[in-house]
């Protein structure tokens, strides 16, 4: 059973079975910036897109899919990724970067509001072709896996974008006291419920993920910061 230790990153601690979760939710870690937590959700969600690359691997080379794993993981995609973190893109950062005068109808808000949709349309294919493909129907298993494998592409290239454009320029522009007004709402929604889990449960469900079908050795992608990835 994986644990939540409050820590100074976001992660998962695959020897210790620990998820960590950023001391910024529990108000340690003060000023923050405009994208802090989004940056370290990021790192966690590209974990959990790890996860799902390696359960269409696995499908790939045996024929069989782990059915109990993917629901959870879509679960996951749809309430965590989707509704919880691109919530507060599209609820509090975007229209906050508009505020300060960054168009939304055009430039990279515009593109990342674009891929957020193909996001949703993949999750979406996942879920409409997720019955038939466990009743045994071959063209619903393909689609269903290849709608996984679009999203592992989509999500990793989207991911790369906020992290080293948008999100550089609303560190920028976002200050003060309207950065102090925007870290109290992603605090509001954090302690929110998400069709019944809230965030503490969506983190238990990546850490049960991670567990099943953990980072390959050597270990992570580089995303532990140096000295703590392997205490
Ligand atoms: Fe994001």
């Amino acid at each position: 059973m994986p644990r939540i230790l409050i820590s100074p990153v976001s992660g998962w601690n695959e020897r210790s079975n620990y998820v960590w979760v950023s001391s910024r939710y529990s108000g340690a870690m003060s000023p923050e910036t405009a994208t802090a937590r989004l940056r370290e959700e990021h790192q966690l969600i590209l974990q959990v897109v790890g996860v799902l690359e390696r359960m269409v691997a696995a499908a790939d080379s045996s024929g069989e899919v782990d059915f109990v794993t993917f629901d959870r993981l879509i679960s996951f995609l749809r309430l965590y990724v989707d509704l919880f973190h691109h919530g507060q893109e599209e609820g509090l950062l975007f229209p906050e970067l508009g505020n300060q005068g960054l168009p939304q109808d055009g430039g990279p808000v515009a593109v990342m509001l674009y891929e957020h949709g193909q996001g949703r349309a993949l999750i979406r294919a996942m879920v409409d072709s997720f019955d038939d493909a466990r009743r045994g129907d071959p063209a619903a298993q393909a689609g269903l896996l290849g709608a996984a494998r679009g999203y592992v592409e989509l999500l990793r290239s989207h991911i790369g974008k906020e992290d080293q454009i948008l999100f550089g320029m609303a560190d920028q522009l976002i200050t003060g006291t309207d950065l102090t007004h925007l870290c109290g709402a992603y605090d509001t929604v954090a302690d929110g419920v998400f069709e019944g889990s809230t965030r503490r449960d969506l983190l238990l469900i990546a850490g049960h993920l991670l567990e099943q079908y953990p980072p390959s050795p050597p270990g992570f992608r580089g995303e532990y910061p140096k000295g703590e990835g392997g205490s």
